[in-house]
């Protein structure tokens, strides 16, 4: 079977969209087409959300271990075709090939763990307060649910909503990244041949994502929404859902700080830094993005993360040596490149990097800047790019403060060798998620989400699979 598809998936079916529309799909290493893709409209739009409404019904009363049974095949088809579905998003997206493969894992790990979660959806037999009542809780599929992904992470993001939804026993409309719409359409094709009934997945391509956006959430037969992406983005699809009370799951932007203490271990601290902030050359959401180094090993490390940075490897992602790939467009480039010329107007010292590769692609050099301080525009900015900032800090408290001090609250990271530490910050650090002499925190088994700007609602772990269900109490007269 091709993974390579280009059409709308709709109803279980390949399609044009009504007025044949397309739009191009660029490799972000080479600036070269990979695809013209069908690009969804209004009419899309409203097919979808029909087949979706109608699949609904049938594969809401599937038994659980039926729909299990087909996560799980979906599970292994990705997995027999891992090399395949690697470059094709390697090319989409720039992520560096061996990254890639990580997030397929990545990826299955969130359909497996669904798999077995769906015959785990337990009701509750509340003790009665009557003596001919009984009051008995079930938890029933929201129903059909729109899925708005990033780019970042093209399966792993759809994978981490879809499989919840799935075992809840909803259906799905994915409205994928402008720039991956491959990689999305690429696991419809293995859900269609893992035997996912008509309707159940559709897949949305679009160049104006807004126009999809909106009809998804302004329409009353879709019942629920999960976005990943921009905090602005996140705040109008809220307000774009308000009319027709949809729930909703916002998984937004973060400002991550990663804090080392004086008692850290240093090395295990550089090796964090480095996996976080330039996992996918830093464009993640909980990627570190503010350094806060105890002064009294500031230069220290300093110095070992400036080696570090030194020997990553830029590239294009298909080769299998290379460490950082092209940032995704040009517009993502401009951005770092004018925070770091910022921090750098505004008194930080450049250590490595600093400045883009060349001209024609959005390639940016590993940078590590020194000297930043908690006004400058970067520290306040989510970067989203191989950027570290290092910012000096005295005490505990001091630091707790700077690193509250952001509107975000995704993840935060502490290194500290202090035993009582980590449990006295994690009560004052605003942050959903916080990783203690580690840099990755990521797993299908745990709740990842934030809290203020950073979003509502939690994916993976037992809390992501209640995102898609609504709980129903009976009250049953038991009298004869
Ligand atoms: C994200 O960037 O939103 C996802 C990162 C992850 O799952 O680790």
């Amino acid at each position: 079977m091709t993974l390579e598809h280009h059409q709308c998936f709709v109803d279980g079916k390949w399609l044009d969209t009504e007025d044949k529309a397309t739009y191009p799909v660029n490799n972000p290493a080479t600036g070269e087409l990979i695809k013209q893709v069908s690009d969804s409209g209004i009419p899309e739009v409203l097919a979808a959300i029909d087949a979706a409404e109608s699949a609904f019904n049938s594969f809401s009363t599937l038994l659980a271990s039926e729909r299990s049974a087909l996560l799980m095949k979906w599970h292994d088809l990705i997995l027999e075709n891992k090399e395949g579905l690697a470059n094709l998003a390697t090319k989409e997206s720039g992520k560096p090939i061996k990254e890639m493969r990580g997030e397929i894992d990545y990826s299955a790990s969130f359909i497996r763990f669904y798999a077995s979660e769906a015959e785990r959806v337990y009701g509750d037999v509340i003790p009665t307060p009557f003596a001919q009542k009984q009051l008995i809780v079930q938890k029933k599929p929201i129903g059909v649910c729109a899925v708005i992904t990033p780019w970042n992470f093209p399966f792993a993001m759809i994978a981490r909503k879809a499989a919840p939804a799935l075992a809840a026993g909803c259906t799905i409309i994915i409205k994928p990244a402008e720039s991956t719409p491959l990689s999305a359409l690429a696991l419809a094709a293995l859900a269609k041949e893992a035997g996912f009934p008509d309707g159940v997945i559709n897949v949305l391509p679009a160049s104006h994502g807004q126009t999809v956006g909106q009809a998804l959430c302004e329409n009353d037969r879709v019942r629920k929404l999960s976005f990943t992406g921009s905090t602005p983005v996140g705040k109008k699809l809220y307000a774009q859902s308000a009319d027709t009370l949809k729930r909703l799951s916002l998984e937004l932007g973060g400002n991550a700080p990663f804090i080392v203490f004086d008692d850290a271990d240093i090395d295990k601290a550089v090796t964090g830094a480095i996996q976080s902030r330039y996992r996918n050359a830093g464009q993640t959401c909980v990627c570190a993005n503010r350094f806060y180094i105890h002064s009294a090993i500031y230069d220290q490390f300093a110095e070992k993360i400036t080696q570090a940075v030194k020997a990553l490897k830029v590239g294009n992602g298909l080769e299998e040596t290379t460490d950082i790939g092209p940032l995704i467009n040009e517009a993502a480039i401009e951005k770092v490149g004018q925070l770091v010329d910022s921090a750098l107007e505004q008194g930080a010292v450049c250590l490595t990097g600093g400045k883009r590769l060349n001209q024609q692609l959005p390639f940016f050099t590993p940078t590590v800047l020194s000297q930043v301080t908690q006004d400058m525009t970067i520290t306040q900015t989510e970067i989203f790019g191989p950027v570290v900032t290092l910012i000096p800090f005295e005490t505990e408290s001091e630091v707790i403060q700077l690193a509250n001090g952001t509107e975000y609250g995704l993840a935060a990271y502490l290194f500290t060798q202090q035993v009582g530490r980590p449990f006295r910050m994690a009560q004052q650090l605003a942050f959903g998620m916080l990783g203690v002499n580690t840099g990755m925190i990521s797993t299908a088994n745990a709740p990842f989400g934030g809290v203020k700007a950073s979003g509502l609602g939690r994916e993976g772990s037992y809390q992501g699979i209640e995102e898609y269900l609504d709980t129903q109490y009976v009250c049953l007269d038991i009298a004869e």
